[in-house]
């Protein structure tokens, strides 16, 4: 330890990055301190996966996460992958299933990773200051001094870790940027993602369908990120829509794109007129709802001016109201922001981050990991996979 250091290394932020650099510093023979203004850690960790923590993916690899710099995540998750995590839960005989699209859950309960990661902080002898405030951080002769409460800590190296403005009702700030902008580095945007999207009401008669779900395919294109297309649920909401593809798809949606929704994946463009030679007698709606919800019927065949038996119907009818079921643009109003967001997009700028050790390029000692950074993953466990991951990044150059 230098002369003047209380600690090697400090970590600002007892979440799921925090928790994992500060272990794995710790393991490695650092004297580490946890800081975090919470008066409990891993709180997002509790009510992530509906209680059970979508802890990784086995998808996790970097085209799956957004960014300013698309390679940026590329380094850091080969060297820490979801079978390294994975080896970790099973260490501490936490049981787990993967639900679908390579998405671990655990079998009991969120708290089991939230323990596990406390009990890897004990291992390493990692001391955490809970329910303390951080006051000021300055830096000066290669060493950080953190005044928290009535103390003030020092050390060689500081890993911010407070992650990102999403669920600020839990206590989450936009700190990281602060300290980040202090330091001269740049960050980029932050934003709402995985968010649910509203609608206006001229796309009223869909927000009368609150409740029900589809399974449907979602397409947007950003104009920096490029395009996006997402095949899982949507629910309609009181408010616009949700569910995982619209969650999914609402980190590419930008203010005045359409996203289009198809709510019959799958079939083909002539599956209507086939189906009318097949059932000429039969209602539009009795065909539809082989493919959809009920209510969701009603409210098509009504936008389509379906009705009548299915032999009535011109061919032409029939393949504009397939055609455009295929392709329902929807133009939402907005996000409902970080209240609801699952993470923040944007944040810590890449560009004045080595993605080999997160460490910042002109300030020697200082690390950005986890949500902070301008790193967002698709739904499904992959953001804590970045966080498991940039952690061990930092905590190994440490
Ligand atoms: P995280 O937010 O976990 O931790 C930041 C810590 O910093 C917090 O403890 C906070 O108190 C502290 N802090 C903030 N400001 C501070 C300040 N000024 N001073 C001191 N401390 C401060 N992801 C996933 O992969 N699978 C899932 O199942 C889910 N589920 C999910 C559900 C819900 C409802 C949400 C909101 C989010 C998810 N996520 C998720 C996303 C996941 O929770 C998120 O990406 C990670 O928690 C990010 O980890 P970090 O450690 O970077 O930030």
């Amino acid at each position: 330890m230098e002369r003047g250091a209380t600690h090697d290394v400090i970590v600002l932020g007892a979440g799921a990055a925090g928790l994992m650099c500060a272990a794995l510093a710790g393991q490695r023979g650092a004297r580490v301190l946890v800081i975090d203004h919470a008066e409990a850690p891993g709180k997002k960790i509790l009510i992530s996966g509906g209680g059970r923590c979508n802890f990784t993916n086995l998808g996790a690899t970097h085209d799956r996460y957004l960014s300013q710099n698309r390679h940026f995540a590329r380094s850091a998750l080969s060297r820490y992958t979801p079978a390294d995590f994975l080896a970790l839960v099973e260490k501490h005989g936490i049981a787990w299933h993967e639900k679908t699209l390579g998405q671990l859950f655990c079998d009991g309960s969120a708290r089991q990773i939230v323990a596990m990661l406390l009990a890897e902080c004990e291992a390493g002898g990692v001391q955490l200051a809970l329910a303390c405030p951080v006051r000021e951080v300055a830096h000066g002769d290669g060493l950080f001094r953190v005044a928290h409460g009535e103390r003030v800590a020092v050390a060689r190296a500081l890993v911010i870790a407070t992650g990102g403005p999403a669920i600020p009702q839990m206590g989450a700030t936009s700190f990281a940027y602060d300290l980040a902008r202090q330091f001269g580095q740049k960050v980029v945007q932050p934003r709402p993602a995985l968010v649910p999207l509203t609608l206006g009401p001229e796309e009223a008669l869909f927000r009368e369908l609150s409740g029900v779900a589809a399974p449907v395919e979602v397409r947007t294109s950003h104009p920096e990120l490029g395009k996006a297309k997402f095949a899982e649920a949507a629910l309609f909401t009181h408010r616009g829509l949700s569910g995982p593809a619209i969650l999914q798809i609402s980190s590419y949606w930008q203010r005045g794109q359409a996203v289009a929704v198809n709510f019959t994946p799958g079939r083909a463009e002539d599956w209507l007129t086939a189906a009318k030679r097949a059932h000429p007698r039969a209602q539009p709606r009795r065909i539809l709802g082989e493919a959809l919800p009920d209510r969701l019927v009603q409210a098509l065949c009504e936008r389509l001016d379906l009705s009548g038996e299915m032999g009535a119907i011109t061919d032409k009818v029939l393949l504009t109201a397939a055609r455009r079921m295929a392709d329902w643009p929807f133009h939402p109003t907005g996000t409902e922001g970080f209240a609801k967001a699952e993470v923040t997009a944007g944040g810590i700028a890449t560009d004045g981050l080595s993605s080999k050790t997160m460490a910042f390029k002109g300030v020697p000692g200082l690390y950005a990991i986890g949500e902070a950074v301008d790193v967002t993953g698709w739904l499904g466990g992959y953001n804590f996979q970045w966080a498991w991951a940039s952690a061990h990044a930092a905590a190994v150059d440490i």
